[in-house]
């Protein structure tokens, strides 16, 4: 019989697995390395993920009228071998449901597929990709957000990100905007997740 969860108070803090159990989903994820075959997959929650969580910094329709597989061959080409960019996907019964990409000392990428939002993915593959640029050698590492994409700077500040001065002016579905880029001491290991 499924129980009625709406008045359970959203503050109530339940790890992922706890989290994932009241969903119906019985499984922690699965990480592993993505590969070439995944690139349609990751290109269309990709876009679905830029409509979720970064619509509001466009004006209407500007990104709902854009192309979901616009991306397509620069997931062909991220997956390639040799490409200098290291994707891990979260995985849920076979299907992945989020990823984070590095290249570099860059944390490239990170995106939810928004039907597995709020489920606390989104800080556990930051982790991931944080151990990646740590085990590749690097002291500090650096990403690039969006300015007013609150949702993942309240994730990575609440991780031990710190934003810079830097705002590089950039164009995003045809819209000049500017990306914050904020940085983390990775030795640092009282400021991890
Ligand atoms: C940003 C994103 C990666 C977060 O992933 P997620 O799995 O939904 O996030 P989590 O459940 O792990 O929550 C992590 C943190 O995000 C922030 N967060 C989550 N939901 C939020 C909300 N509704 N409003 C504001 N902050 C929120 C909180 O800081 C939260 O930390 P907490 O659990 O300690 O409160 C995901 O929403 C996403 O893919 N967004 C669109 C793409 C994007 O902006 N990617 C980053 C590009 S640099």
């Amino acid at each position: 019989m499924g129980g009625n969860y709406s008045n359970v108070p959203r503050c109530v803090r339940l790890t992922i697995e706890h989290r994932m159990c009241v969903a119906g989903v019985d499984l922690p994820p699965e990480f592993r390395l993505a590969v070439p075959a995944d690139a349609e997959r990751l290109t269309r929650y990709h876009h679905a993920a830029w409509l979720f969580g970064l619509h509001h910094l466009f004006p209407p329709g500007a990104l709902t009228n854009s192309d979901p597989l616009e991306k397509l061959d620069r997931w062909h080409s991220w997956l390639a071998d040799g490409s200098g960019y290291t994707t891990v996907v979260a995985e849920q019964q076979g299907i992945a449901v989020g990823h984070t990409t590095v290249a570099g000392d860059e944390l490239v990428h990170l995106f939810i597929d928004p039907s597995w939002s709020g489920l606390g993915l989104g800080r556990r593959l930051l982790g991931v990709g944080e151990a990646m640029l740590a085990g590749a050698g690097h002291e500090t590492a650096r990403l690039n957000t969006l300015e007013g994409n609150d949702r993942a700077i309240s994730l990575y500040t609440r991780n031990g990100w710190q934003m810079t001065k830097m705002l590089t002016p950039g164009i995003y579905f045809g819209h000049e905007r500017n990306e914050h880029t904020l940085t983390k001491r990775l030795s640092d290991r009282s400021a991890s997740c």
